[in-house]
């Protein structure tokens, strides 16, 4: 994708800012270019000889030339210490640990949560807004400054392998981890996924692509088999995966808990060898989720490479069997081969690792990134009769969501982190009210209360949330507890009612009718309440669009049978096919509450002027080669200056049964009021491809392509058929 004099908004010069001046760290490249190769309290004779007795430090080798050196220096028990974690982990705060081996130089892997910020319990780190919040802003540069700021905090903490990000394409909108992933489809979760591991990897660490592949559910993720067929594994779970191998060059993936066809992730020779290794050429190692290995000989000869937390099965057992010849010597091999590799390339036996668990991650830059991104995600979904942004006399009630003392910030399990602070809604909002008398506040429990504070307010805020969680997923997509009653009686009583959605993914709104306005804040991370006062009261114009589809009612969603989700008998079928998130709601025409790629801005914009043509030759060739430029203009045609999201769809011949129409590229555009800008975006060859299962592989298909330009799945104004030859 490329922007033609497009990408100069203010976000991207604060990022640009932020980059250069704290976070534009070195490199693990630059740092292995200044790190000594031995010791450098040891005398230049010794760094010498020990450099000549450790050829593997030789930078000037490739990291795969490295790992054969030293694996043939390995003992047979130094190779197995590199396959399994240990329990209990000798150093306080990690959740993976293993360790050191002094003899030949390899330094202790130290493994940590983090998809909004550093877990396991750190203190003094950043809590950012969750991935879903980060990915609404459709902006690729921030995501790699997401990637970045987490990197750096995990390297300060001492974490030399950051477990994250989490990439799987959303099938389940009830699915307990939705809001640690991007979204529903595989082109956008492909793009984030390669800005935020870039972004990590830069600042040291190793980042991990999870979880690997099919999990869709917390309930029985530890039995669950996904039956699915290997066009739609291929076409959509698949490709963020492939991206982040490919493109972010990713130095591990963790296996899922679930089966996928039969199989456990951590034993499945088709995702492991097949895709992994044969079709994507992975070079690094498959790590086991925490406590998904079930087997010795079947893990390791199917393409597990590192068993974790412990060495239940890749401890004493794998050594026995690689005695017994289950598991062969060069099995062995490949495995350390595959960790020791990224290890090289990221520098991790070049550079001395000074954090320490201990250490303060945190900046007033990392504080002011967590706010920005918290504002650039913010979606705004309904604002009727332009209610919003706030006038700075209204009178304005904050009602939070019932029985709830605190916001929800977070979203729940191994992404869970120690917030430093937390700015509330009802802090933000009387800091930017500047007059206290004129923020009044009702808890939400007594709903009276909230109705006479919405009576006697100009504008009722109603805050209301879910408790998402890795290890159970949602009953269902209404939002729990009374909080709808809530909202009603707020409704009824109040002149106006803006509701405030503290979700990590999609909700129910029976009450939408009754509202003035919506906004998705998801959960926003630390900055919260400065966030939303920036957005309610126009400091920042909403730019922010939706990375999944909320239905209009449960029995809409693609997987409302028992037998999609959660499954009958361990077993769900994956029986919509490619129909995943808003290709379903297309193929089955029904119009949903508010459609992928949706959210509306303080401006209003307009597009014109679809332009397709064939890229010209001479690009490089491949499948990331681009094949068709798309052109347009883009207009702010309203009083305030703001940005859009442009959104390319491809809609297929249909002979080629793919869904009506997909993503294929998108941009963010920043315009003053009247403004135009011409925005260019590439199509690749993979957007005019479709997965072949006879011959199990991609097949680009010529034909009459239909392009379409618009601001979501369900507004592309512009259109233009293409023959693609
Ligand atoms: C989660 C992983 C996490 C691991 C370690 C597992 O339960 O699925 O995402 O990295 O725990 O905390």
């Amino acid at each position: 994708m490329k922007i033609q004099s497009a990408d100069r908004g203010p976000c991207n010069l604060f990022l640009l800012f932020l980059s250069v001046v704290f976070l534009g760290l070195a490199t693990p490249a630059a740092n292995a270019q200044t790190a000594p190769a031995a010791s450098a309290t040891h005398g230049a004779g010794t760094v010498v000889k020990r450099a000549a007795a450790r050829p593997w430090m030789n930078r000037t080798l490739s990291p795969r030339r490295r790992a054969d050196i030293l694996l043939k220096q390995m003992t047979l028990d130094e190779k197995i210490t590199m396959v399994h974690g240990v329990k209990p982990i000798p150093v306080k705060g990690y959740v993976g640990y293993v360790p050191a081996i002094p003899r030949l130089g390899i330094p202790a892997l130290t493994l940590a949560d983090g998809r909004a910020a550093v877990g396991n319990g750190a203190k003094d780190i950043t809590l950012l807004p969750a991935p879903i919040a980060a990915s609404s802003g459709w902006d690729v540069a921030v995501m790699g400054a997401f990637g970045r700021v987490l990197g750096r905090e995990q390297w300060l903490k001492g974490t030399n392998v950051a477990l994250g990000p989490t990439i799987d394409v959303v099938r389940v909108p009830e699915w307990g981890r939705t809001f640690e992933s991007y979204g529903e489809d595989p082109w956008f979760n492909s793009r984030m996924a390669v800005a935020e591991i870039q972004g990590i990897q830069s600042q040291g660490p190793i980042a991990d692509a999870n979880m690997y592949l099919t999990m869709q559910q917390e309930s029985n993720r530890q039995m669950e088999d996904s039956r699915v067929d290997e066009r739609t594994l291929q076409e959509i779970y698949l490709p963020p995966f492939a991206a982040a191998i490919q493109e972010g060059h990713v130095g591990t993936v963790m296996c899922a808990y679930v089966k996928t066809n039969g199989a456990y992730s951590c034993e499945n020779q088709y995702l492991l060898k097949d895709v992994l290794r044969t079709q994507l050429h992975f070079d690094g190692w498959v790590m086991s989720d925490w406590g998904a290995t079930h087997s010795t000989a079947d893990a390791a000869n199917h393409g597990l490479d590192q068993e974790m937390p412990d060495n239940k099965f890749f401890g004493d057992k794998l050594k026995a069997a690689v005695a017994s010849g289950q598991v062969s010597q060069s099995v062995l091999d490949g495995q350390v081969r595959n960790v020791l590799v990224p290890m090289f390339r990221q520098g991790l036996f070049d550079k001395p690792q000074t954090g320490s668990w201990s250490a303060s991650a945190r900046s007033p830059e990392h504080d002011a990134f967590a706010r920005m991104v918290a504002e650039q995600g913010t979606v705004l979904l309904k604002n009727d009769a332009g209610l919003l942004p706030l006038a700075a006399a209204a009178s304005v009630a904050v009602i939070g969501a019932p029985g709830s003392t605190a916001p929800r910030v977070e979203g729940g399990g191994s992404s869970g982190a120690n917030a430093p602070y937390v700015v509330s809604p009802l802090e933000g909002i009387r800091k930017r009210a500047g007059d206290a008398s004129r923020v009044s506040y009702a808890d939400g429990s007594d709903l009276d209360a909230a109705a006479s504070a919405a009576r006697n307010a100009d504008v009722a805020l109603v805050f209301v949330q879910t408790k998402e969680t890795e290890g159970s997923d949602r009953p269902d997509l209404e939002l729990p507890g009374n909080q709808d009653a809530l909202i009603e009686a707020v409704a009824q009583a109040g002149k106006r009612t803006i509701v405030v959605l503290n979700t990590g993914g999609p909700v129910l709104m029976p009450w939408l009718d009754k509202v003035a306005g919506v906004i998705e804040a998801w959960y926003p991370g630390q900055e919260d309440g400065n966030a939303i006062a920036a957005i309610l009261y126009g400091d920042v114009n909403p730019a922010a669009k939706l990375p999944l589809t909320f239905p209009r009612s449960a029995r809409q969603i693609p997987t409302s049978q028992r037998e999609q989700w959660p499954g009958v008998d361990g077993r769900s079928l994956y029986s919509e096919g490619l129909n995943v998130g808003y290709r379903w709601y297309d193929s089955s025409d029904v119009q949903p509450l508010f459609p992928f790629g949706f959210g509306l801005s303080y401006t209003t914009f307009r597009l014109s002027r679809l332009v397709v043509e064939p890229a010209k030759p001479g690009l490089p060739s491949g499948a990331a080669a681009a094949t068709e430029l798309v052109r347009l203009d883009v207009t702010n045609t309203g009083k305030r200056r703001g940005a859009e999201v442009v959104q390319i769809y491809v809609g297929h011949p249909a002979a080629d049964q793919e869904p009506p129409h997909q993503l294929r590229a998108f941009a963010k555009v920043d315009l003053r009021p009247g403004e135009t800008k011409t925005v260019s975006l590439a199509l690749d060859k993979r957007s005019f491809s479709v997965y072949d299962p006879a011959a199990h592989d991609w097949a680009f298909r010529a034909g009459t392509y239909e392009i379409l330009a618009g601001t979501s799945s369900r507004d592309l104004p512009l259109h233009k058929s293409i023959v693609v030859r």
